[in-house]
This record gives structure tokens, C-alpha cells and sequence, in this order.
């Protein structure tokens, strides 16, 4: 078995795995990234598209930001419209000056895999993690397989950065993790097209035939949602049926100006809130999707594998500057005050404006007719829409704690 030694073993080159890996090369904190799949699959992925200003700083840090700056397209608002009637929640003027990016993040994903090239780092792709030794009194070592061949990683420490379906999690120990989940009874139907975006703002559509969405990825290019039955398959959906359906939820002005053409993609995506408590056990962290899992409605999946990293790549920072170990002790506590922050708005944007009847069922439930006054009194209060643009655009990121050595002052420590 071949054997390898780096600082920081990196599972999985999704946006965690390569903007963790971006940032601690800046840094000088060496580290190898292990995909299980090959580069064009990661490179292919059709995901979400809003980024909040905490993430475009990250990727200006990691020295990405070029296309984004060009191409990207920055929000000052979103619309939430009720059977057909819109209302502006200006994210800008309530939020003292906050915008989102509108970037794909296939992007994303594509700028941070040419940097990671261009830095020369180890990426190990088409390379399934098998095995995590994770102990506090010896080295961690992650095993993988590529071409057949066996290899292993001896590293300091792990992330684990390979999503929901990943090996990091199940690794902790069953009784000493504790996972909370919510499946949601419906999922997203999603469709990609080369046609102008309807408006140039996302509209999140609230409607008794059920939820939609238009968002965009550029000037040409439109993504929109519908929410299915989880009983939909993809294959039920000609684009003819979906532009139909999606005209019926859109307020009256859009359905009558939207341009359609041929799906470039059209998929369905199940929803559900999940988070795995603690995000860190001896030498592994849990990041991004590894560690939660948010509906796609609060814009904040993409956005809290960021923030994760910001967190660990402090602390690691903090770490091979010299400050004593504890220092990476606070990483998964700092994680989580911010995860169920955004599990609880994610959930309140689904249950706002969400069908939650049964498919095309009028009759409303005592629970539904809640959520319609709940909506109400914030879409009708300033508050109320403050406090919606708040969330939408992200919180500031918490800063992490020094810890100051015990060593004397005469004595240097430092963290080979
Ligand atoms: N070995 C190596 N790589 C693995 C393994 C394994 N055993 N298991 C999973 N992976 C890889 C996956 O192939 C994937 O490329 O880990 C990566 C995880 O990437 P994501 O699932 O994208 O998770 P993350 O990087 O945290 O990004 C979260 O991506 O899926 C979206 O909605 C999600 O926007 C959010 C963002
Ligand atoms: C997207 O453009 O894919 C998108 C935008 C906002 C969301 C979810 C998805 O809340």
C-alpha cells in the first residue's frame, strides 16, 4: 500500500472540499483532496445559484472571485408572490446595504477546480475513501483506492467534505453523534434553459397548485422550480408540461412574458432539514453537506458549506500558527449556532410557501391557514421584512476564539 503524509486530508472535491483546500494553500497548510468521483462528474453538477457576501469574500481570499466579478449577477431584492400578487422585500435598503450573487454553482465549482490545478495541490479523483482511522493517540489516516490500488493518507487532520452520502459522518461513533432530520412531503422539479430570465429578480411563488420558482443563472440562462409530489417521476415532465405549469404559478405579468424553450436539465430533487451534531470527533470535521442538510428554499445550502469552512479554515489557521490545539476545539460549536440559524429559516421560507394539502386540494388546513397569516403580517411590516432579508442575505460569520498558549513565554511552540 502506497503511503502518503500531508497536514490536511480533504474527502471530496465539491464546493467545501475545494474552497477548504483553495484556502489553506493560501495559507501554506499543505493538503490532499480525495474524490471518489471523476472531475468531469463533479465538474457537471447542476446545483444551486445564490451567494451570499460572506462567500464572495471567501472566494476573494482564495483568489477565485475573477469570472464571478465579471459574470456574476448581484441581487439587491427578491419578490414573494401570494396567488399571484408580488411583493418586493428590498435586501439592500433593509439590510444597510447587503446584496446576493447570482452565480451557478457549477461556476463556483468550475473556478475553484482550475485554481486548485493552477496551484499544482494533490487531488486524487475517481478515488472512492474506503476507511477513516480516527484516534486521539495516533495519526489520522484516510484509505482510498484508485486504479485498483490501495492507498492511505497519514495527516493531522481530516474534513470531511463528501456530502450527505459521504463516509465522514458514519465514521463518529453511533453514540456519540445525533442526527435531527425533517423530510418534507414533496420534492423540486428543476429545469435548466438557455431563455432569458423572466425578471431580473428571483421570484419565490406561493400558490394553491403548489410552490415555484424563477431564478437565473445569467441574462440568457433561466433556472426554475416546481414543487412535485415526492410520488413525481422526472420522466412524467415534458418541457411542455412544465412551462404549462409554471405559467399557472407565476403572477399574471410573468406568465405572460415568459420566454420557454428546450431543457438543458430537468431533474427532482427531494427536500429535508438534517443536521448531525457535534460537526467534529478527535481529528475528523464534518463539513457542508457531510454535517446538514437544508431545503433549497432559504438559498443557504451552498452558503453554510462556505461559512463551515471559513470556521475550520480559522481554526486550522490558528493552529499551525502556533496556538495550543484547543484552539480547533471550538470549530464544531462555532458551526452549528450558524447551521440552526439557517435550519430554522429554510424550514419557516418551506412551510410559508409551501402546498401542503394534498395536490391541488383548495381546502385549507387550520396549520395552512396559519402559514398564510404568518406570511402575511411580515410581507405587510417592515420588521417582518427586515427580518426576512436579514436571514436571506446571511448573517456575519462568528470569528473564532485565541487561545493563548500555556507554554512560558521563553519556551516557542510550534506545531511542526
Ligand atoms: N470518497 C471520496 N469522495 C466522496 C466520498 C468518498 N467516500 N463520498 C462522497 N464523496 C464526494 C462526492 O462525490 C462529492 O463530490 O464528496 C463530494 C461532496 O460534495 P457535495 O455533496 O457537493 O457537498 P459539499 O461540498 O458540502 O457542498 C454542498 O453542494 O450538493 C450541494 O446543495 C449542496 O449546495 C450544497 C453544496
Ligand atoms: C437556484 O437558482 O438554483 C436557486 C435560487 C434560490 C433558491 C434555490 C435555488 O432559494
Amino acid at each position: 500500500m502506497k503511503t502518503l503524509q500531508t497536514k490536511v486530508a480533504i474527502i471530496g472535491s465539491g464546493p467545501s472540499g475545494l474552497l477548504l483546500g483553495q484556502l489553506l494553500h493560501k495559507q501554506g497548510i499543505d493538503n490532499i483532496i480525495i474524490e471518489r468521483s471523476s472531475a468531469q462528474h463533479v465538474q457537471d453538477r447542476i446545483r444551486a445559484g445564490i451567494l451570499e457576501q460572506g462567500f464572495v469574500e471567501l472566494l476573494q481570499q482564495a483568489g477565485c472571485e475573477q469570472r464571478l466579478e465579471q459574470e456574476g449577477l448581484v441581487h439587491h431584492g427578491i419578490y414573494i408572490s401570494v396567488e399571484g400578487k408580488k411583493t418586493h422585500v428590498n435586501l439592500t435598503k433593509l439590510t444597510d446595504g447587503k446584496v446576493v450573487t447570482c452565480y451557478g454553482q457549477t461556476e463556483v465549482t468550475r473556478d475553484l477546480m482550475q485554481a486548485r490545478q493552477a496551484s499544482a495541490q494533490t487531488s486524487f479523483y475517481s478515488a472512492p475513501v474506503n476507511q477513516i482511522h480516527n484516534s486521539p493517540q495516533s495519526k489520522a489516516r484516510v484509505c482510498f483506492e484508485m486504479d485498483g490500488e490501495p492507498y492511505q493518507i497519514e495527516c493531522d487532520f481530516i474534513a470531511g467534505c463528501d456530502g450527505y452520502h459521504g463516509v465522514s459522518r458514519p465514521s463518529i461513533p453511533q453514540d456519540i453523534r445525533t442526527e435531527y432530520e425533517r423530510i418534507y412531503p414533496f420534492g423540486w422539479l428543476g429545469l435548466l434553459a438557455d431563455t432569458p430570465p423572466v425578471c431580473d429578480e428571483l421570484i419565490y411563488c406561493k400558490h394553491s397548485r403548489g410552490f415555484a420558482l424563477a431564478s437565473q443563472r445569467s441574462e440568457t440562462r433561466s433556472r426554475y422550480y416546481l414543487q412535485v409530489a415526492n410520488s413525481e417521476k422526472v420522466e412524467e415532465w415534458s418541457d411542455e408540461r412544465f412551462w404549462q405549469e409554471l405559467k399557472l404559478r407565476l403572477p399574471a405579468e410573468e406568465a405572460a412574458k415568459l420566454q420557454t424553450g428546450p431543457s438543458i436539465e430537468k431533474s427532482i430533487a427531494p427536500l429535508r432539514s438534517f443536521v448531525c451534531e457535534p460537526m467534529q470527533h478527535n481529528n475528523l470535521f464534518l463539513v457542508g453537506d457531510a454535517a446538514h442538510i437544508v431545503p433549497p428554499t432559504g438559498a443557504k445550502g451552498l452558503n453554510l458549506a462556505a461559512s463551515d469552512v471559513a470556521a475550520l479554515y480559522q481554526v486550522l489557521s490558528a493552529y499551525y500558527a502556533g496556538q495550543p490545539r484547543q484552539v480547533v476545539e471550538q470549530y464544531s460549536d462555532v458551526c452549528l449556532r450558524r447551521v440552526w440559524n439557517a435550519e430554522r429559516f429554510s424550514w419557516w421560507m418551506t412551510s410559508m410557501l409551501h402546498h401542503f394539502g394534498e395536490e391541488h386540494e383548495d381546502k385549507r388546513s387550520f396549520v395552512e391557514k396559519m402559514a398564510d397569516s404568518e406570511l402575511e403580517f411580515y410581507l405587510h411590516s417592515e420588521s417582518g421584512m427586515k427580518l426576512i432579508a436579514e436571514q436571506y442575505v446571511g448573517l456575519p460569520y462568528e470569528q473564532i476564539k485565541s487561545v493563548e498558549s500555556e507554554v512560558k513565554p521563553h519556551a516557542v511552540q510550534v506545531n511542526s
